[in-house]
């Protein structure tokens, strides 16, 4: 179950809020939360989740921004007080198959799902250490387990990020500040809505946030989802080498028409 309370009367910041996961997520906590700090690069999608909340009565604040560019959390550092709790959501998807892998998009990969988060959560780590009280939330993917075929460049930027992830939960456990890293298998969200490769045991977006949302009220350190991704990623994870060269081109669908590009 899902312990709403935790989040009763925080300051709550999500990324990626404007679709997917993390519009869901806001739309979760809106009613709970003391105030909801909502951040993307799409500001119709983040208009759409704002007019959702409102509706609901509760007090946001939007903004539009891009976490690509240099300190983008600026205007919130000067305008916001630390919120109580971070959910670092934003991210991109994408294939970069090494016969024609493209750097560019490597490094969007990377500036979004790994540089992204750290841009988002380094204002913070501080004051929240300071105060001796937070909560930090990343969202990872079952795919930082193993280096997946086609998939070098996202594989890379959340196995980047869990470990980041899980350094900093032991540098702040002294400060009282919780570190939760969540890992979903596939999520039903704008995402993963293409055929580039099979995706088992896709989880809706309303499930998504309700797992999310359990991990975080329930003080989990590291949570994957669903659970039978996860099995299936620990298997992975230490299957012998000449086992998973084998089977992973297989069941993922892996194809030399495979081009960049991100979703
Ligand atoms: N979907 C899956 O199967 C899946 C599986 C495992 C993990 N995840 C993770 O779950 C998280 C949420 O993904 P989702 O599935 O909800 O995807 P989504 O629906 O595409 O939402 C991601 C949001 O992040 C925004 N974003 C992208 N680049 C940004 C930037 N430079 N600055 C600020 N915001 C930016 C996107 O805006 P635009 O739409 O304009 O790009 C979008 O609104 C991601 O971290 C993803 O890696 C997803």
């Amino acid at each position: 179950m899902i312990n709403l309370n935790y989040f009763m009367g925080k300051k709550i910041l999500i990324t990626g809020a404007a679709s997917g996961l993390g519009r869901e997520l806001a739309v979760n906590l809106c009613t709970v939360a003391e105030r909801l700090i909502l951040l993307d690069i799409n500001e119709e999608g983040l208009e759409k989740t704002g007019d959702v909340c409102r509706a609901r009565g509760s007090y946001i604040a939007l903004y539009k921004t891009n976490l690509l560019e240099e300190n983008p959390l600026e205007e919130i550092v000067e305008k916001e007080d630390c919120p109580d709790i971070i959910i670092a959501n934003a991210g991109v998807g994408g294939v970069n198959p090494a016969h024609s892998f493209d750097e560019g998009i490597d490094s969007r990969i990377m500036g979004i799902n790994y540089y992204g988060v750290v841009k988002t959560l380094s204002p913070f780590l501080k004051r929240m250490s300071e105060r001796e009280s937070g909560h930090i939330v990343g969202i990872s993917s079952l795919a930082s387990i193993r280096g997946l075929p086609g998939a070098a460049s996202y594989s890379a930027s959340k196995a980047a990020l869990n470990n980041f992830l899980e350094s900093i939960r032991l540098d702040l456990a002294p400060y009282n500040v919780k570190v939760t890293t969540v890992l979903p298998g596939f999520l039903a969200t704008p995402m993963a809505s293409h055929d580039e490769f099979t995706m088992p045991f896709k989880v809706t977006v309303e499930k998504s946030a309700f797992h999310v949302l359990k991990a975080v009220s329930n003080g989990k350190k590291r949570y994957a989802f669903p659970w039978v991704m996860g099995i299936l990623s620990l298997l992975n994870k230490f299957m012998p080498i000449f086992l998973y060269d084998r089977l992973l081109p297989l069941i993922s669908g892996q194809s030399k028409e495979m081009k960049p590009k991100i979703f």
